[in-house]
């Protein structure tokens, strides 16, 4: 279960606060599909990056499997992270002088694994997303949809119980992002926890459940509804 107890955001631009949460609270059950949907500059990328431990709120607690992430010591909270959680950054983030599958490797090789378990883990899970093929491509050499799939294969690697993904469609064509949300849906029925932030509602309306952010008005105003409604 992740909750979110009284988060409240506040960044400091140019020397002016800017608040992006007030007090919120949100729970997610186990196995949820939700999605985060609102205006750019709402805070989706801003609470994805407090749910997946690498961002502390201002105040208030992020609790994982009763875990208060926050309170946890950094290293202790690093591992938190390697062993529950994984992220799809919204520009994919590969190392671009390593191959797909060293990419891949990179998270096993820091949970630990022999480097025999990291290729083995490695080449399979690239399997399972169709580029068992391109194991020794750099990132340069793949499309951008072969890219935003070592990112997914990469984010799988070491088994995540809970799946942040920021835009994974963004720069997609429907077809393709349409196989992206098949991978999604595949492994939220493996009873994972999957939270996808989306501009596109054929994307959202995929999800089982849509968070919806308001606006974030800068600088801070008061009456601003800066978490709007759950839908
Ligand atoms: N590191 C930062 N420093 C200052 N302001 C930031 C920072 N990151 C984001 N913001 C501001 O916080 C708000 C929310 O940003 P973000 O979470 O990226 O929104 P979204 O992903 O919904 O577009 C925006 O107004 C943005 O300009
Ligand atoms: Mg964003």
């Amino acid at each position: 279960m992740l909750k979110l107890e009284n988060i409240s955001k506040t960044y400091n631009h140019r020397h002016e606060p800017l608040t992006v949460f007030d007090r919120i609270s949100y729970e997610m059950l186990d196995g949820d599909f939700i999605s985060i949907v609102g205006p750019s500059g709402s805070g989706k990328s801003t609470l994805l990056l407090m749910l997946g431990g690498m961002m502390s709120p201002s105040s208030g607690k992020v609790v994982i499997d009763g875990e208060s992430i926050y309170d946890l010591p950094p290293n202790q909270r690093a591992e938190f992270r390697r062993q529950k959680i994984g992220f799809v950054f919204q520009t994919f983030n590969l190392v671009p002088y390593l191959s797909a599958l060293e990419n891949v490797q990179m998270p096993l090789f820091l949970a630990g694994l022999s480097e025999i378990e990291q290729k083995e883990r490695a080449t399979s899970v690239l399997e399972r997303l169709g580029l068992g093929a391109r194991l020794a491509h750099k990132p340069s050499e793949l499309s951008v949809g072969q890219q935003q799939r070592v990112a997914l294969a990469r984010m799988l690697a070491n088994d995540p119980t809970v799946v942040l993904a920021d835009e994974p469609t963004g720069s997609l064509d429907p077809e393709t992002s349409a196989q992206v949300m098949d991978f999604f849906e595949e492994i939220n029925q493996e009873g994972r926890t999957v939270v996808i932030v989306t501009h596109d509602p054929s994307v959202a309306r995929r999800a089982g459940k849509m968070l919806r952010l308001g606006d974030c008005k800068a600088p801070y105003d008061e009456q601003a509804p800066v978490w709007a409604s759950v839908v």
